[in-house]
């Protein structure tokens, strides 16, 4: 295997680990942001149901019930108001529900399905849990849900929830004597439910980790071609070349290494040095065909000094 090829399967590996890796996280953070975002989104909603049913107890019930005319104004209802001002903004944002529901309604269209029976038994349960949240459906119909319990918490609630003899004879009139009475001080008569969709929250998160990992390849795809390139010119070609001088030099051709082209850049040492080695050889071995010298056969042994004759050795 070409060691180009070799190091494109290694750093691939490391670079698909690595966007692994980095995408998990991402993912990780970026579906922890979008349900912080739901989260904030349901609270905000259910906060303005609240602000909302605040109001209407607090500043346009006492207004309404200055009026005598013997009929009953449901906008004086905090419920009754925080549920139509929140049906009136589902207009706009269809995905976006609030219900408040309760197991014994004044408005029978306001019965706890179900699931809602659950959430209320669980506050009915426990007096210090104070809100519910979770996901309910699938797919693109996936939605967060916020719950928190409503408790008879104030005296002015219970003028049209205790009994039905108490309540506004209008109110009777119109919505019965047998539902939504009986409630007491402190019970939790209700809960308010926020349903909030998830799928945009989730498809903004997944392209958000989409556009990190598109990026991502991006950078390494290029910066791999040009190392890949780079390593081809300067690496690998010149050693391939050396590699032919090498094996030139080493068969018996003689000559055969200096007729390559010359490698530039560092390896070009390298394959002077071989040319050079490959030269050597060549005379050494031409001197050793020619056989001993008659006249250095005369010429006396080595000198005194201890020096050897090395006028007329070529470099080996
Ligand atoms: C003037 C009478 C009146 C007062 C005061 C009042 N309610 Fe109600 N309440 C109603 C009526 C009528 C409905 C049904 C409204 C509708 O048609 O949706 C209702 C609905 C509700 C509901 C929704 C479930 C159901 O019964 O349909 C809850 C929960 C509720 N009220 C709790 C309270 C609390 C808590 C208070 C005190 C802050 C309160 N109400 C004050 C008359 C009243």
């Amino acid at each position: 295997m070409r060691i180009e090829t070799r190091f494109a399967w290694i750093i691939g590996f490391c670079f698909c680990f690595g966007v692994s890796v980095a995408g998990y996280i991402s993912y990780k953070l970026e579906s922890r942001q979008a349900h912080d975002e739901i989260k904030l989104k349901a609270n905000m909603l259910l906060e303005a149901a609240l602000a909302v049913r605040a109001y209407t107890g607090n500043d346009v019930a006492p207004v309404l019930q200055t009026l005598q005319d013997n009929d009953f104004h449901a906008a004086q209802v905090p419920s009754f108001a925080a549920q139509n001002t929140m049906a009136r903004l589902a207009q706009k944002f269809p995905d976006y529900k609030y219900r408040e529901s309760s197991l014994n309604p004044t408005n029978l269209n306001d019965r706890a399905s179900d699931w809602e029976v659950g959430l209320l038994r669980e506050f009915q349960a426990d007096a210090k849990l104070l809100e519910l949240d979770g996901e309910i459906g699938s797919g693109k119909n996936q939605r967060f849900y916020l719950a928190r319990p409503i408790r008879m918490s104030s005296s002015a609630c219970m003028q049209c929830h205790s009994t039905a003899a108490a309540a506004p004879v209008a109110m009777v009139a119109k919505y019965g004597p047998v539902n939504g009475f009986g409630w007491k001080m402190g019970d939790v008569v209700g809960l308010q439910l926020m349903e909030v969709p998830t799928a945009p929250a989730r498809e903004k998160a997944f392209n958000s980790v989409l556009v990190t990992i598109g990026s991502l390849t991006c950078v390494f795809v290029l910066s791999a071609a040009v190392f890949l390139l780079l390593l081809r010119r300067h690496v690998t070609d010149p050693l391939e070349m050396l590699t032919r001088v090498a094996h030139a030099a080493s068969l018996d051709e003689r000559g055969g290494s200096a007729s390559l082209a010359m490698v530039g850049g560092q390896f070009g040492d390298l394959q002077q040095a071989i040319v050079r080695l490959r030269t050597s050889v060549d005379r050494a071995m031409r001197l050793f065909e020619r056989g001993p010298d008659p006249a250095r056969a005369l010429t006396p042994p080595a000198a005194p000094s201890g020096k050897a004759d090395t006028t007329d050795s070529d470099p080996v």
